[in-house]
């Protein structure tokens, strides 16, 4: 069966004394994920310090973004290899933010999958619709436009090693989740979309949900057959609230 995964995109929040504090709130108690996998993806330049850090401790680092190109003049990126050597084992890529903020479109995004496979690291890739397309009917349409840029460049065989993220725009940072039975929908065409190739891939690929996911939401979220974890924002900048999103995903049946 698949294993939950539970991320913490820490976006561009933090300092050495943040990070230091929250990973101590969070890491105090005993391991709270079970069975389930925890990373946490803080800024590039915090990587170094946290791998050491976490060395000792059962969660995984990930970027949240990687350069496209392997290496060169290609001043203020960041490349594959650079992450694999300071200790990350996931990037995320194709995040909404810079989609719409930095102007990545889908095709620089199924490069950047690309470019973190080719160094051995796992790629998180996240889809989602803005309120707008969903109100007008055009959730599916975009989030398999935006899985098949990348399924294009990497063909099916990239998704053995690699993660979904369906992350409804609206949902993020908004306090407004979608709800289980909206998550569960997306994933499910989402699974098909790569069923449609290879069905053990799919059956095996994980599809984390993101947008708004707190304490308070994860266990209905996770409970869902094709929702195999969460990536989140907000709620993982506070240590206790971060660890009772972990326990919510190790009660699950994985
Ligand atoms: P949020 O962000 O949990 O703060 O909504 C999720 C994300 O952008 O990954």
């Amino acid at each position: 069966m698949r294993r939950l995964l539970v991320a913490g995109n820490w976006k561009m929040h933090g300092s050495r004394a943040e990070n230091a504090a929250l990973l101590d709130a969070f890491l105090r108690a005993e391991p709270p994920a079970g069975d389930a996998e925890v990373l946490v993806c803080p800024p590039f330049v915090y990587l170094h310090e946290l791998a050491r850090q976490l060395r000792e401790n059962d969660v995984a680092l990930g970027a949240q973004d990687v350069c496209a190109e392997p290496v060169g003049a290609h001043t203020g990126e960041v490349s594959a290899a650079m992450l694999r050597d300071v200790g990350c084992t996931y990037v995320i890529v194709g995040h909404s933010e810079r989609r719409a903020l930095y102007g990545e479109d889908d095709q620089l995004v199924a490069r950047k999958f690309v470019a973190a496979q080719r160094e051995r690291l796992v790629p998180i890739l996240c889809v989602g619709e803005t309120l707008d397309e969903r109100e007008s009917g055009r959730t599916a349409e975009v989030v398999l436009r935006q899985l098949d840029a990348v399924l294009e460049l990497a063909g099916v065989e990239g998704f053995r090693d690699a993660v979904l993220a369906y992350e409804p725009v609206w949902a993020i940072g908004t306090g407004k989740n979608a709800t289980s039975a909206q998550a569960q929908e997306v994933h499910a065409l989402l699974r098909a979309r790569i069923a449609a190739k290879d069905a053990n891939m799919a059956a095996c690929l994980r599809i984390l949900y993101g947008g708004s996911v707190k304490a308070a939401n994860a266990a209905e979220l996770f409970a869902m057959p094709d929702v195999d974890g969460g990536l989140v924002g907000g709620a993982s900048l506070n240590g206790e609230e971060f660890r009772r999103i972990c326990g919510a995903a190790g009660k699950q049946e994985t």
